[in-house]
This record gives structure tokens, sequence and C-alpha cells, in this order.
């Protein structure tokens, strides 16, 4: 069946069928051929007039804004960047409002904030596709990249994926549901109380039954690190959370740094990834702090793994500009 995702957003990936998802993995890994080659083109140019997007950034940003602004430049789309201050966005205008006039000033709408609820009451109020750059619940885009560099290092999705740390946010949640896309044996390796919650696995397992994905949990570093073929973690603490929860993040989830031990469980031909910004030494304003506090060096990743060869985060990080590219170009109907 073909596949049509124009005027689509994309706020979950687990509002797209495993079809939609791999109809933009397809795409993603075409334009990223293209633009090695330098035979991409600027597709939007010319067609409709000039088009463009509008990127607004509640929480801070580096690879998902310039992902955006690199990948709208790439297709000849013009870009405008709203930050956490300077417009009248949840101050003196509503969301719903908001999203009601940028939609007539632009072509798509990238959002990045805390509620889940925001981006979703954007997407209902828009006459343009809106497109989830991170919320407090799910960070879609990312997962794109993710299992982008994935397939490049194996050739396959089915991996074994073993997500360690606080896998009850945004990028636990998230890895969740594409692993069931994905058709991957999928592992949460978390103390219970982070977990992803009731609603969520039961989003992802319902994706799993037609993939043959299986999703799983444990509180055992060493299930879950067993021949894993992909080690993932994030930060411990998420942009937003308060500063009190440091000592409880960093008591709970040290069993499940991931260290050169973890990493010698795994399968031969195994890698580690991370979204990024990582806490892997002291050498970040953050990471000076909780040092000096907490007498620790590194969090969820030791320096050592970080800078290893089975260390794909760079790739990963690059992938977010042709994945992104390959999601706006989708879901504006080229
Ligand atoms: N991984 C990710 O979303 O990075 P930024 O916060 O820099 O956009
Ligand atoms: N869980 C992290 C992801 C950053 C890309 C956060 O929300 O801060």
């Amino acid at each position: 069946m073909p596949i049509n995702l124009r005027g689509k957003s994309l706020l979950s990936v687990g509002e797209w069928t495993t079809d939609e998802v791999n109809y933009v993995l397809q795409l993603s890994k075409q334009l990223k051929d293209q633009k090695r080659t330098g035979s991409n083109q600027r597709i939007l140019l010319g067609t409709a007039g000039t088009k463009s997007i509008v990127v607004i950034m509640q929480k801070d940003s580096t690879r998902t804004r310039s992902a955006f602004e690199t990948a709208a430049f790439d297709l000849g789309m013009n870009v405008s960047y709203i930050g956490p201050t300077g417009s009248q966005i949840g101050k003196k205008e509503s969301i719903a409002d908001t999203a009601r006039v940028l939609s007539r000033f632009y072509d798509g709408i990238a959002f990045r904030g805390s509620a889940h609820s925001d981006v979703v009451e954007l997407s209902e109020n828009s006459l343009v596709p809106v497109w989830n750059g991170l919320t407090d619940k799910w960070h879609p885009t990312q997962m794109f990249a993710d299992y982008l560099t994935i397939y490049e290092h194996f050739g396959r999705t089915n991996v074994k994926f073993a997500f360690f740390g606080d896998a009850k946010n945004n990028m636990g949640n998230s890895l969740m549901v594409m692993a069931a896309h994905m058709g991957a044996e999928f592992w949460a390796v978390a103390p219970k109380k982070y977990w992803p919650s009731r609603e969520i696995v039961d989003i992802a397992k319902k994706i799993a039954k037609v993939t043959g994905a299986s999703i799983n949990m444990t509180e055992d570093p060493k299930v879950g690190a067993n021949n894993a073929d992909v080690v993932y973690t994030d930060v411990w603490v998420s942009m937003g959370e308060p500063d009190e929860v440091w000592e409880e993040r960093l008591r709970d989830l040290k069993p499940y740094q991931i260290n050169s031990q973890i990493m010698g469980q795994t399968s031969k031909n195994s890698i580690f990834l991370h979204c990024l910004p990582a806490f892997h030494n002291t050498d970040t304003k953050v990471g000076a702090e909780i040092a000096a506090k907490y007498k620790v060096k590194e969090m969820e990743v030791t320096d050592e793994v970080f800078e290893s060869t089975k260390s794909k985060v760079f790739d990963e990080a690059e992938n977010r500009a042709h994945t992104i590219k390959a999601i706006m170009l989708a879901t504006l109907g080229y």
C-alpha cells in the first residue's frame, strides 16, 4: 500500500504505523546518500513558492534545533526560531491561538516543550504538520536517527536493545515503542520505579504483537547486558526536573551506569548509543557542579565507553539531520 504522510503530525511514534515509520527511515537513508554524494536538491524550492517552518523551543536544544534548521535549509525552506522568551506563547496567548496564527504563516511547526498536552493542543489547532521536538513524555524525531544508526551498523533493526537508567522518561518511552515497530527484543533495565508506565507498555505491546518484537523489563543489569547488540542510556535527570532529584537518581541508578564491565557482557559487534548531551566527564557546568557536590566524575556512562570504538553517538547525532529532513519532506507531501 502506498504511504501518504502529507499533512500528518509527528507527536509520538506510537501514533504512526510501522509502515509509515519504515517509509521515513528508508527516505532518510536516501536523503543521507544524496547529501553525501552532493546530489541533494533543494526540493521544496519552486514547487509552490518558498516554504517556511517555525522552530519553537521552550527548552534548550543543540541537535534538534540544528537538525530542523539545516534540513530546512537543504530543502530550500526558510526558518524562524522562537526561543523560551520573546514571543507571546503561553504568556499572553494560548497554545491554541498560537497554533491558529502560526499555521497561517508557516508550512510546518517544530515544537519542544514540557507537558505533552501542549504539543497535542498545538497540533489540534494547526492547519499544518506539527513535529514534536521533545516533551516530557516523548521524543519521536530522535527515534528515526537512532534506528537509522542501528540499521547502518547491523543491516537490520531486529536487534537486542537494552535501555539502561531512567526508563520511564521521554527516551525510555519512545525507544520502547520504536523497538516494537522495529521488531526488536527490547529491555528496560532499571529499578522497578523507573520502568515505563502501563499505558506506554500497552502501546508497545500492541505494536509488538504484529511485528514480532518483544518488550521486556528487568532490574538486573546482567540480564539486560547479556548478548545485547545495542546498549543505550540517557541522562539521569532530564530537562525541567528539579535539582533535588539528583541525589536519589545517583543512588538508584549507579548500578545501571554504562561502563566497560557492562559492555563486556554484550555481543561482539555491540554498539553504545546516547541521544546526547551526556555526562561522561566533568567538562560542563552542570557536570562540574554535580561532581563537586556528590563526588562523582561520571554519571550515566563512563568516559571510557563514551570514547570507545563501540560508541556511535556522533554518527547518531549526525543522523538527526537526515531523519528530520525525511520527516519534514514526507509530511509536507513530497
Ligand atoms: N538529543 C537531543 O534532542 O539533543 P538536543 O537537546 O541538543 O536537541
Ligand atoms: N531525557 C532527556 C533527553 C534529552 C534529549 C531530557 O528530556 O532532558
